[in-house]
């Protein structure tokens, strides 16, 4: 872990997020058979600001529906959480859920982990200004590689890690990543988490597909950004955005489409797409309680309570790990 910066009462991690890989990591996924590019690099700071505008779109309820629930029940977290504890946050984007749960946590020391480091530092200013009382750890993290955070001793550990995003992750995955945030919490630790919810393909496919084009625009780009790199020549222009629901896998499938035959250079190497072939960027897994419980076991953690909204579409639960 590098030296913390300090600034005001924001401390700085830097721990340095995907860039020297990305890359290598590009290479691997546009060589497979079913192209791939890995969706974290949606993040860079337009790509924040869309998948923003994407939480305010009237066909994403899942932001919305979260923070009703985040809302309605801040007090039982706070109850069930403890106060002065150690609050890690992953993937905590704009920082704007957190302060639904600040004033009723009150936690000793609040720790904000993102991959996109402008943003991350942006949201940890306006945060300081509005709570001068909180110490703040920004870390710059790519979970998909190896992270630690700063030793804050002993303590209460929580972390929270709300939008769903655990579902980007392949299952696989995101039981390592759950069992990383278990022996990151230690004994005693908790982990609150959104989680989206199996349900019709329709309500799931709009939220995918919506009216305005923002989650078309999100997914392209990915492209945008990759060629802001050195050497890297998409014309955007010939790709489009599909989505989808794969009912087998329970999961939401984002593709980028080519409209038309064409090779696209990178560095040194050729890649041909044929009409119709995709670059797959993302996938969304949607879990019911009890998928999500098993998952969690799996990786350490012990179910204490889970929320749903009326209309189930999203739930939040609350683990423990289990000694
Ligand atoms: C960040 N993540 C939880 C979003 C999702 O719903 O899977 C990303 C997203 N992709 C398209 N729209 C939203």
């Amino acid at each position: 872990m590098n030296q913390a910066v300090k600034k005001n009462n924001i401390y700085f991690h830097q721990h340095s997020p995907a860039s020297a890989d990305m890359m290598k990591e590009i290479h691997q996924g546009l060589s497979k058979k079913q192209k791939s590019i890995s969706p974290k690099y949606f993040y860079n700071e337009k790509g924040s600001q869309l998948f923003d505008s994407i939480t305010q779109l009237p066909e994403y309820y899942p932001t919305r529906t979260e923070v009703g629930l985040l809302k309605a029940h801040a007090s039982e977290f706070a109850e069930l959480m403890g106060k002065d504890s150690i609050l890690l946050e992953l993937g905590s984007g704009s920082s704007i859920k957190i302060r639904l749960l600040l004033e009723a946590l009150k936690p000793k020391i609040y720790v904000p982990m993102d991959i996109s480091e402008e943003h991350l530092i942006r949201s940890a200013e306006r945060l300081a200004k509005d709570y001068p009382w909180l110490e703040i750890h920004a870390t710059c993290v790519d979970y998909s590689k190896p992270w630690q955070v700063p030793d804050f001793g002993p303590g209460r550990y929580n972390a929270f890690f709300p939008g769903s995003s655990i579902g980007n992750f392949e299952p696989a995955d995101a039981q390592k990543l759950l069992t990383q945030i278990a022996k990151l919490v230690g004994k005693q630790g908790g982990l609150l988490i959104g989680v989206d919810l199996k349900k019709d393909s329709n309500t799931l496919e709009s939220a995918y597909n919506d009216k305005q084009g923002v989650t078309a625009e999100f997914n392209l780009n990915l492209l945008h950004h990759l060629n802001e790199q050195r050497d890297v020549d998409f014309d955007t222009s010939q790709f489009e955005h599909k989505a989808l629901y794969n009912l087998d896998k329970g999961r939401i499938e984002m593709h980028l489409v080519s409209k038309e035959n064409q090779e696209v250079q990178i560095e040194d190497k050729t890649y041909h797409f044929d009409v119709g072939e995709t670059i797959h960027t993302e996938n969304s897994y949607k879990y019911s309680p009890d998928e999500f419980h098993a998952l969690a076991h799996k990786a350490g953690f012990s179910p204490e309570k889970v929320w749903i909204d009326e209309k189930n579409l999203f739930s939040i639960h609350y683990l423990k790990v289990f000694e």
